[in-house]
């Protein structure tokens, strides 16, 4: 065999031998680099007699492509390996069933909260919010509650601690929406501080709320939906119809009644509790309480700068879970708020 068919079977055999890319490279230097074994017999030509030069040139150069083309060849076939194996290490089983992507849907109350919204954005009340970590003057001082009341003990309320797990002064877990009535009424006030006559306050908050209190119908947490008007000559009469109207839009009935039972609570005069009862249905007869409400107390719009010879206007403190569970038929509060699925997806 003449020598440059040697270096070609050689070389070809070298690159078949290797398996990795780099080292590939590596091996065709031996063959092809500054100084290897084609180079050098490159460089070498300059020395053979001129007439021989020319045919042994054209030698060297078919070596060279062969040796380049074996080179190109295994490098092809090492990618070629390499993607195989990408592909069969990356492989997907299309044949596994698919990861359903499961729809969330509304809590129930959350429903109900919605639905009240809408109905008092339908008559023109505003929608208002305020913090769950309330202060005590609007909790309890500006709604008329005095210090000895039972509301304000540890008993009822969950007060919090400061960083040495004391009792922090002055802050606690709102016990009723009532607090945004104050923070509402004392921006409004604010706002329009410079008008002869102030705009009606005609606003509905809805929060969640806290009490040291659990059974099946009383939940530590639980939502309230505070509403207030205050206007020149708002009326309990208005009270009356507002919340008449409401509830048969609420249950889409007029087979319901309501009435306003005498009660006492320190930010209303007079006050009332409202029940309501269904005239047809399984429910028929039994009055359920509601909401609490009653006339504005002239203490309280004192507190926030209204002047109670001047303005005049009622307010309610209505339970939504209890809407909610009339409105679907359930009778135990606390399911509401185990995160029970089975329970919640009834309701989507
Ligand atoms: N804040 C009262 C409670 O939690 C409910 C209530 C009663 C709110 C009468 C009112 C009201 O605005 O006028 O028991």
């Amino acid at each position: 065999m003449d020598r440059l068919d040697q270096i070609v079977a050689e070389a070809t055999a070298a690159f078949s031998e290797t398996g990795d890319p780099d080292a590939l490279e590596q091996v065709k230097a031996i063959y092809l680099g500054r100084n290897g074994r084609i180079t050098d017999l490159l460089k070498g030509l300059g020395k053979l007699p001129v007439d021989e030069r020319k045919a042994a040139g054209a030698a060297v150069n078919r070596a060279k492509e062969a040796v380049e083309s074996a080179l190109q060849q295994r490098r092809e076939a090492l990618r070629r390996m390499a993607l195989a194996a990408r592909l069969a290490e990356e492989a997907l089983d299309v044949s596994l069933p698919g990861r359903a992507q499961s729809r969330g849907g509304l809590h129930p109350v959350t429903r109900t909260l919605e639905r009240i919204e809408a109905l008092f954005r339908s008559i023109g009340f505003a929608v208002a919010d305020g913090p769950e970590i309330e202060a005590e003057f609007q909790n309890f001082t500006a709604l008329n509650t005095p210090e000895d009341h039972p509301a304000r003990s540890m008993h009822d309320t969950f007060y919090l601690e400061d960083e040495a797990g004391r009792v922090a002064k002055g802050i606690l877990l709102r016990t009723h929406t009532s607090p945004i009535q104050v923070r509402y009424m004392q921006a409004h006030v604010a706002r329009y501080a410079g008008l002869e006559t102030m705009p009606e306050i005609r606003v509905i908050a809805p929060g969640r709320v806290y009490r040291v209190d659990s059974d099946a119908t009383h939940s530590p947490m639980f939502h309230q939906v505070e509403g207030l008007w205050i206007g020149e000559s708002v009326s309990f009469a208005d009270l009356k119809g507002v919340i008449g109207d409401f509830l048969r839009r609420f249950f889409e009935s007029d087979d319901l009644q309501v009435r306003f039972r005498p009660s006492f609570f320190p930010f209303t005069e007079p006050s009332a509790e409202i029940d309501m009862a269904f005239t047809s249905g399984s429910l028929k007869g039994r009055w359920l309480e509601i909401a609490g409400c009653g006339m504005v107390h002239p203490n309280v719009l004192r507190h926030v700068g209204i002047d109670p010879e001047r303005y005049i206007g009622f307010a309610f403190g209505m339970g939504p879970d209890r809407l909610t569970m009339l409105r679907y038929g359930v009778n135990d509060l606390r399911l509401f708020f185990d995160g029970d699925l089975r329970f919640l997806r009834q309701f989507v």
